[in-house]
C-alpha cells in the first residue's frame, strides 16, 4: 500500500485537479484534507470539463472519495456542485462519498461575514473567495463551530447555534448588519440536513475504510504559499494547505502518508492580494494569462501571473518533504523567446534564498534573474520527454537543479493523455 499526498508548491492553482485525476486511476481512495470551495480544480476528459470544489477529483472515476475532518462543509455549496456533475452524467451516491461528521459546517453567517470584513478592509482585503473558509475556521478555532454530527439532535444544534449566534451577531451589531436568529439557520438547514447526514460517517469509520481499501491519495487545496502559518501571512487561506495536515484533516494518521509529490506550474501565479517579487504587469504577464488561460475557477478574478520564482518554491519544497514533483503547464511558454527564472533575492543590498516573513521587507525585494533561451516549439500534447526540444529539457533540469526535486510527471496540456510520466509513483 502506498499512501501519496499531492499538494500545490505555489500560491493554488498548479493543476492538483488534472495530476490527482491522472494520477488516480492507480489509487482505491482519493481523500480531500483542508480548504473547502474556496478551491477550483479543473479536469478535462475528452471533451468534457469538470470543475470541482469540495468534492475530490477522485470522483470523476468513481474512487472512493472522502471529505475529511479537516475540511470545512458549506451543504449548500456541496449539494451544487453534486448535482452539477450528476448533470454531467456523474452518480455521488453515500457509497462513494464520505464526510466526516466532526467536519465544521460553512453557514450563510460565514459568506456573510467574510465578504463584511473583506468590504471594511478596503484596500487592505485579502482577496478572499468571499465562501466564508476564514470565519468557519476561526469559528473551529474558537470552539463555536457547527459540526456535522450537532445535526444528530435538535436539542444539541440549538445549544450550538445558540453559542455560535452569541458570536456573530456581536459582530454583526457593530458592523451594522442584520442579527440572525437561531430559527432563521435552523430553517436553513432543514431542507439539507438529512442529506448531509447521509454522507455523514464517523471518522474513525472512514479511518477504517480507507486503511483497508488499498493506495490512498490525499488531494491538497490551495498551495503551500498559501498556508496559514508558512504562507505569505496575512495574505493566505485560513488552513494548513501542506502535507504535515494530511495527519490532521484526513481521518487517517501520520504514519499513512508515505510520500508527497508536489505540483508546479512552470511559472507563477496569484490570484487576490499579496507579495508577489516575480509578477510581470507588461506584456509578458498578459501572455501568460491569455496562453494559460489564467482565470479563477472559483471566482472567475483574472490571475496575476510573473515568471518561475526558485526561491518561493525551494522553501515550499523542503517544509513539504517533496522529493518528486509533477510540472504542469510548460506548454504555456511554447511561445517565448526568452525565459527567466528568479534564482534569489536582493532586500536592503543582502541575498536571500527565502522569502523572509517580516512584511516590512517584501517592498523592497528585488528578483535576480537567470535568462534561460526559449523553445519556441509546440509542446502541447508531448508525451515522451525525449520528444520535448532541448531547450525545454533545459528549463526543466535547470529548474529540478534550483529546487533539488526530480520531476516524476511532466504536464503538456490540460487533458489527461498530455501528460510525460517519468517515473512510477504508487
Ligand atoms: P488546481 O486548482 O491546482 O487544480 O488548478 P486549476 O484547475 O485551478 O487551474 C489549472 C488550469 O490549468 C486548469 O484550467 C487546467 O485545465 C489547466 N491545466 C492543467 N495542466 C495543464 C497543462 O499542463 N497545460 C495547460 N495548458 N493547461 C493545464
Ligand atoms: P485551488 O485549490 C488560488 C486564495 C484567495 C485569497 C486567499 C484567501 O484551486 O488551488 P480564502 O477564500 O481561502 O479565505 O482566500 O487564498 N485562494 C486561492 N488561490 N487557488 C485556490 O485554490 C485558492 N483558495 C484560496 O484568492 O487570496
Ligand atoms: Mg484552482
Amino acid at each position: 500500500m502506498t499512501n501519496v499526498a499531492i499538494v500545490g508548491l505555489q500560491w493554488g492553482d498548479e493543476g492538483k485537479g488534472k495530476i490527482v485525476d491522472f494520477l488516480s486511476d492507480k489509487f482505491d481512495a482519493v481523500v480531500r484534507f483542508q480548504g473547502g470551495h474556496n478551491a477550483g480544480h479543473t479536469i478535462k476528459v475528452g471533451d468534457k470539463t469538470y470543475k470541482l470544489s469540495l468534492l475530490p477529483s477522485g470522483i470523476i472515476r468513481d474512487k472512493f472519495s472522502v471529505i475529511g475532518s479537516g475540511v470545512v462543509v458549506d451543504p449548500i455549496a456541496l449539494f451544487n456542485e453534486i448535482k452539477k456533475l450528476e448533470d454531467q452524467g456523474l452518480k455521488i451516491s453515500p457509497e462513494r462519498l464520505a464526510i466526516a461528521d466532526n467536519a465544521c459546517l460553512i453557514l450563510s453567517i460565514h459568506q456573510e461575514l467574510d465578504q463584511l470584513l473583506e468590504a471594511e478592509k478596503g484596500d487592505n482585503k485579502i482577496g478572499t473567495t468571499g465562501r466564508g473558509i476564514g470565519p468557519a475556521y476561526e469559528d473551529r478555532a474558537g470552539r463555536r463551530a457547527v459540526r456535522i454530527c450537532d445535526l444528530l439532535d435538535e436539542k444539541v444544534l440549538r445549544e450550538r447555534l445558540t453559542n455560535l449566534l452569541f458570536y456573530h451577531n456581536l459582530l454583526r451589531k457593530s458592523l451594522g448588519a442584520e442579527l440572525v436568529t437561531v430559527e432563521k439557520i435552523i430553517a436553513e438547514l432543514a431542507p439539507i440536513r438529512d442529506r448531509l447526514l447521509s454522507y455523514a460517517r464517523p471518522s474513525f469509520e472512514i479511518y477504517k475504510k480507507l486503511s483497508t481499501c488499498g493506495n490512498v491519495m490525499f488531494e491538497g487545496a490551495q498551495g503551500v504559499l498559501l498556508d496559514v502559518t508558512y504562507g505569505t501571512f496575512p495574505f493566505v487561506t485560513s488552513s494548513n494547505t501542506m502535507a504535515g495536515q494530511v495527519a490532521l484533516g484526513s481521518c487517517m494518521g501520520v504514519s499513512d502518508l508515505h510520500k508527497t509529490i508536489g505540483i508546479l506550474k512552470a511559472y507563477t501565479t496569484r490570484v487576490g492580494s499579496g507579495p508577489f517579487p516575480t509578477e510581470l504587469n507588461d506584456e509578458t504577464g498578459q501572455f501568460l494569462r491569455v496562453e494559460g488561460n489564467e482565470v479563477g475557477t472559483v471566482t472567475g478574478r483574472d490571475r496575476r501571473c510573473g515568471w518561475f520564482d526558485a526561491v518561493l518554491v525551494r522553501q515550499a519544497i523542503k517544509i513539504s518533504s517533496v522529493k518528486e514533483i509533477a510540472l504542469t503547464k510548460l506548454d504555456v511558454l511554447d511561445k517565448l523567446e526568452k525565459i527567466k527564472i528568479c534564482v534569489s533575492y536582493k532586500i536592503n543590498g543582502e541575498t536571500y534564498d527565502y522569502l523572509p516573513q517580516a512584511n516590512h521587507l517584501w517592498s523592497n525585494i528585488e528578483p535576480v534573474y537567470e535568462e534561460m533561451e526559449g523553445w519556441q516549439e509546440v509542446t502541447v500534447g508531448t508525451k515522451s520527454v525525449d520528444d520535448l526540444p532541448e531547450k525545454a529539457r533545459k528549463y526543466i533540469a535547470r529548474i529540478e537543479e534550483l529546487c533539488g526535486v526530480k520531476s516524476a510527471i511532466i504536464s503538456t496540456g490540460p487533458k489527461r493523455e498530455e501528460t510525460i510520466i517519468l517515473k512510477d509513483l504508487t
